[in-house]
């Protein structure tokens, strides 16, 4: 059990919450190595070691740290970059170069230099332009990249607005359009400084119904089917993104199989019928490595009962370290972890401290009497949380702990105030 309850404490992975807020300070993020490693588990035994010729590369924009990436070069990971920082990170713990892939919709010329000049695996090409930049890098440095195209399949996913991405009115990917993506294809496949393997989409995060990932599918392998017709073209890999749902309040969390199985069942079928070798089947998930395997943990401060209307329970962090609710309207579910095993007995909101009346965590929460001094808990803070953490309000951005059955130790050290000035210059 990752979490459990002993004498009304809170326990995550073999640890008592209570004492990791008192010994590292809050708010502090607590990470499941258990958890994270179990994710892994799972996408070897029902994708990677089932089928041949597959790899799953962590979208590291979940959850960034380099003891991740670590933690992803021991279990045999690739790894998913947005930005030359996160390639910095990976590249910085010796992570190899050619397990790494490259995504993003504005990839800036600089990024892409280091990039090719550290030798990277994958570049996933977002547009039509980007195609150009990388030849241009690659005819100035020597170089040849392997490349794929991202499409976006025009498909409708159910998750929130900000987080859908394979309609055909997105920022990412190239539509699908005949005069598109033909010439666009044709290039690649014509370069002296890209071999163009094949194409890559993501249609949306947090989703639980496997129904947009088979739609684009099977949009993608008529795509297939055309480049070979029309072009006489073999693609040797395709990437099928991330998405799969996690559990932040009630949702009903799909195995990884639910997803993967249809798909692979899919593609087999569709190859062996174009009597085609299968290409390799990448995916990319992000939130559904790292999600439940995170906990917040705060201190609760000052309480504000307005009678008859709402009480207000203050936490010592807020949208500072996690974003989301003010951002997506997510929901999340917490305990107070020193009486964790207590009734209810109260509806309350649990608030940050930042000067934003958005700035709330959870609405509408049962919980026993909460008191000042009090731990409190929210689940499910993995994914999105330290790495959309900002310094509003100049609060620090709070330490990360990482935790294996009962053993913690620091990933990320809390942020001081001079930290956050090391950028800073006063001018004369
Ligand atoms: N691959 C690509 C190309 C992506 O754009 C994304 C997520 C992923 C993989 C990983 O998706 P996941 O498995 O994590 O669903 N900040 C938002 C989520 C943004 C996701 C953006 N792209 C949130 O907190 O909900």
């Amino acid at each position: 059990m990752i979490k459990e309850v002993k004498n009304g404490v809170l326990y995550f992975d073999g640890c008592n919450t209570v004492e990791l807020a008192k010994e590292y300070g809050t708010p502090l993020y607590l990470m499941s190595e258990s958890d994270i490693v179990g994710q892994f588990t799972q996408l070897k035994d029902c994708f990677l070691s089932k089928y041949t010729n597959t790899r799953v590369a962590y979208a590291a924009k979940a959850f960034s740290p380099m003891a991740m990436f670590a933690i992803c070069q021991r279990e045999g990971m690739c790894i998913d970059v947005v930005s030359g920082g996160e390639l910095y990170t990976a590249m910085k713990i010796g992570f190899p170069a050619e397990r790494i892939e490259f995504n993003g919709n504005n990839k800036l010329p600089c990024e892409l230099e280091a990039a090719i000049d550290y030798g990277i695996g994958r570049i996933i090409i977002d547009g039509l332009q980007e195609l150009a930049l990388i030849e241009r890098i690659c005819r100035e440095k020597g170089k040849k990249v392997q490349v794929l195209y991202r499409v976006t399949p025009g498909v409708k996913s159910d998750s929130h607005d900000y987080i859908v991405t394979g309609k055909k009115d997105s920022k990412f990917g190239i539509p699908l359009d005949e005069d598109v993506i033909f010439p666009a294809v044709e290039a690649a496949i014509a370069s002296d400084y890209v071999d163009f393997l094949g194409f890559h989409f993501h249609v949306g995060s947090q989703l639980h119904d496997n129904g947009s990932h088979l739609q684009a599918l099977d949009i993608i392998l008529n795509l297939v089917k055309q480049v070979k017709e029309h072009l006489g073209y073999d693609v040797t890999e395709l990437n099928l993104g991330g998405g799969f749902g996690v559990v932040y309040t009630d949702e009903n969390r799909k195995p990884y199989s639910y997803f993967m199985t249809p798909m692979m069942e899919k593609i087999e079928g569709f190859f062996t019928d174009l009597g085609v070798v299968r290409p390799a089947i990448v995916i990319e998930p992000g939130r559904s490595i790292v999600a439940e395997a995170g906990i917040s943990l705060y201190t609760i401060g000052s309480i504000k009962d307005i009678r008859g209307v709402r009480k207000y329970v203050s936490v010592d962090g807020g949208m500072t370290d996690n974003i989301r609710p003010a951002l997506y309207q997510a929901q999340y579910r917490g305990v107070i972890a020193n009486k964790a095993d207590a009734e209810p007995t109260e509806t309350v909101t649990i608030c940050g401290k930042c000067c934003e009346s958005g700035d709330v965590l959870i609405r509408d929460i049962g919980l026993p009497e909460a008191e000042a001094g009090d731990t409190f808990a929210i689940f499910s803070t993995g994914a999105y949380g330290l790495t959309m953490a900002s310094n509003y309000n100049k609060n620090p951005i709070p330490a990360v702990v990482l935790l294996k059955e009962g053993s913690h130790k620091l990933i990320v050290r809390r942020q001081s105030y001079e930290d956050m000035l090391a950028c800073e210059v006063l001018p004369e």
